[in-house]
């Protein structure tokens, strides 16, 4: 038998289309930035693996890929946010990678056991001056202070990104600190909680609210715009690196893992290590005004560049992820929704 005749023979007997032998690798992603051409065309170019990409919301990635099962294409899932990354988790979706260059490109608090982070965003003070003075707000803790009451705004207490941060404060300060802090800041609200993070900042400049919390990349793609509104709010806020003094500035993440049922798990591999290499970091972080994870890589980003160093909460991003259950419990508790 040639092998032509073997190959026509296998894929006969196996229902193999001859298309699932040419390398291909099918990426669920809830990311998608200018920089993205670039990330997926240059993996392609160095290993000749064509990417199928799959773009849509979180929670609606996470459901396609829950309803299609064991016949589910996705090889490799991207998120943003360590309670996403945690619920995949959870739900059984992601299967282990033991990669040797990820355990050293990676720094082990931002790895999980089954998913690895790739970029990080930090959850930031930001504060209008002329309502309330900068030793009010350096830390997360003092947003609940009586003090600040009728000044702090917030997006919703059942977002991720609050989630993520409430595990956080349960981790370094413990359940029953973290609820009374809940019940304090909801009691110090200008408003009750709408809208995004962008929102909060632009109602800080506004004059709304002396203060409120939102990611780093939010402020940074306000500092980076062009726009005189967005430079006018850039201008009336200033930004504080939270909990310097004590566990560090709470730190999530965008990242991905390879799915248990992923149909062309050698290239979900080679992808996963790619976006650790120092050019895959660079776009990745950049696409989003983030943060490689790779020490070694450097930031190119104007408004990064002038936010400066800071220190980050180390606290391991899986045991985070696994916390924001409880912190969603007490959120709810203390009415902070
Ligand atoms: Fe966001």
């Amino acid at each position: 038998m040639t092998n032509k005749i073997l190959l026509a023979a296998l894929v006969s007997a196996f229902g193999l289309s001859t298309a699932a032998t040419a390398a291909e690798l099918n990426v669920y992603s809830a990311r998608h930035y200018q920089t993205d051409e670039q990330l997926y065309g240059n993996f392609t170019k160095q290993t000749g693996i064509k990417i199928n990409r799959i773009e849509a919301k979180e929670d609606e990635l996470l459901e396609r890929i829950r309803n299609e099962g064991a016949n589910s294409p996705a090889d490799v899932f991207i998120t943003v946010d360590a309670s996403r990354l945690g619920k995949a988790d959870d739900l059984g979706l992601f299967a282990p990678v033991k990669s040797a260059e990820l355990e050293a490109r990676i720094p082990a608090h931002l790895r999980a056991a089954n998913w690895f982070s790739y970029s990080t965003r930090a959850r930031v003070i930001i504060y209008n001056p002329e309502m309330v003075k900068a030793e009010q707000v350096q830390t997360y803790e003092q947003l609940a202070d009586p003090a600040l009451k009728g000044k702090v705004c917030s997006r919703s207490g059942s977002h991720p990104y609050n989630l993520s941060l409430g595990a956080a404060m349960i981790k370094h300060n413990g359940a029953e600190a973290t609820e009374k802090w809940a019940s304090s800041i909801v009691a110090n609200f200008a408003r009750a909680p709408k809208g995004g993070d962008t929102d909060q900042i632009r109602a800080v400049a506004a004059g709304e609210c002396g203060v409120a919390i939102a990611n780093s990349y939010y402020l940074a793609r306000l500092m980076n715009s062009e726009k005189r509104e967005d430079q006018e709010a850039v201008a009336r806020v200033k930004a504080v690196w939270p909990n310097q003094a004590s566990w560090g500035t709470h730190i999530n993440v965008s990242g991905a893992g390879m799915l248990k049922n992923a149909p062309n798990k050698d290239a979900a591999v080679k992808f996963l290590e790619y976006l650790a290499s120092d050019e895959a970091q660079a776009y990745f972080a950049n696409g989003n005004n983030e943060w490689p994870v790779v020490p070694s890589v450097k930031v190119d980003n104007a408004a990064l560049n002038k936010l400066g160093e800071f220190k980050a909460d180390t606290l391991p991003i899986g045991e985070l992820a696994a916390t924001v259950a409880e912190a969603q419990r007490i959120f709810d508790r203390a009415g902070f929704r």
